[in-house]
């Protein structure tokens, strides 16, 4: 039987985006309005300087946050910052901020702040294409979520395999729906489990419909609203 989590369906939008894309949010709701979408929740998460004047229309969440509440940190954001800015979910763990030096520890640490602040995280999880052909995937990805999943009530998983990232190289659903089994007998019936890497209007519909796979982070295709309206309508209702 499929899940029955609620679909999130989130964007990260990466560091693109200026003013002008703030009243994306209204777009994408001319083109999905949420009177037809009450089943699922879409989030876009936009670039920091963004987010306190993003229009109405979607959940919003930061892309990274630092583990303390304010200080001398020059460049980084807090999660009390992104809450106060408008808010609800925060990404912890992108492979693009672990290839920047976040450990899992720092993963741990950002999460725990996430909550402090009243965001939800959502944190990344995936392997290598070496991890991959070496057969580690799934000891790789459970050791992350070990060390990186504290102790919290509230969390999103993104699997997202850094091989297929930007690359259009999407991993096979025999692969997803694997490693999205695993991922959901280490983590338990309730949470959300979404899948990134190259998510497109094209293969959303086969990629949702697998029984662990609770929505999608999107990158590329997220910042075109008609392209992740086709996304998220591929949701399938619980
Ligand atoms: P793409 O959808 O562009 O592959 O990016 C995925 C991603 O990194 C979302 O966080």
């Amino acid at each position: 039987m499929r899940q029955t989590l609620r679909p999130l369906i989130a964007a990260n939008w990466k560091m693109h985006g200026d003013l002008s894309w703030t009243s994306k949010p209204s777009d994408f709701a001319a083109i999905y309005p949420a009177s037809e979408r009450g089943h699922l929740d879409v989030l876009i998460c936009p670039p920091a300087t963004l987010l306190a004047s993003m229009n109405d229309g979607v959940l919003l969440g930061g892309q990274d946050c630092h583990a303390a509440v304010s200080g001398a940190h020059t460049g980084d954001v807090s999660a009390e910052m992104l809450k106060d800015a408008g808010a609800t979910y925060v990404i912890i763990g992108h492979s693009e901020r672990r290839a920047r030096g976040d450990t899992n520890a720092d993963v741990n640490a950002k999460a725990i702040a996430a909550t402090r602040a009243g965001l939800i995280p959502i944190i990344c999880v995936g392997e290598t294409e070496n991890e991959r052909d070496a057969g580690q995937a799934e000891t790789v990805v459970s050791d992350q979520i070990r060390a990186s999943v504290p102790d919290i009530e509230a969390y999103v998983i993104a699997y997202e395999p850094v091989w297929a990232i930007g690359t259009g190289k999407t991993a096979t659903p025999k692969d997803v729906d694997d490693m999205h089994n695993a991922i959901r007998a280490q983590v338990g019936p309730t949470v959300q489990l979404l899948y990134g890497g190259s998510v497109k209007p094209a293969n959303a519909t086969e990629l949702l419909a697998l029984k662990n796979v609770d929505g999608a982070l999107i990158g590329g295709a997220g910042l075109d609203m008609e392209s992740l309206a086709a996304i998220a309508r591929a949701a399938p209702k619980p």
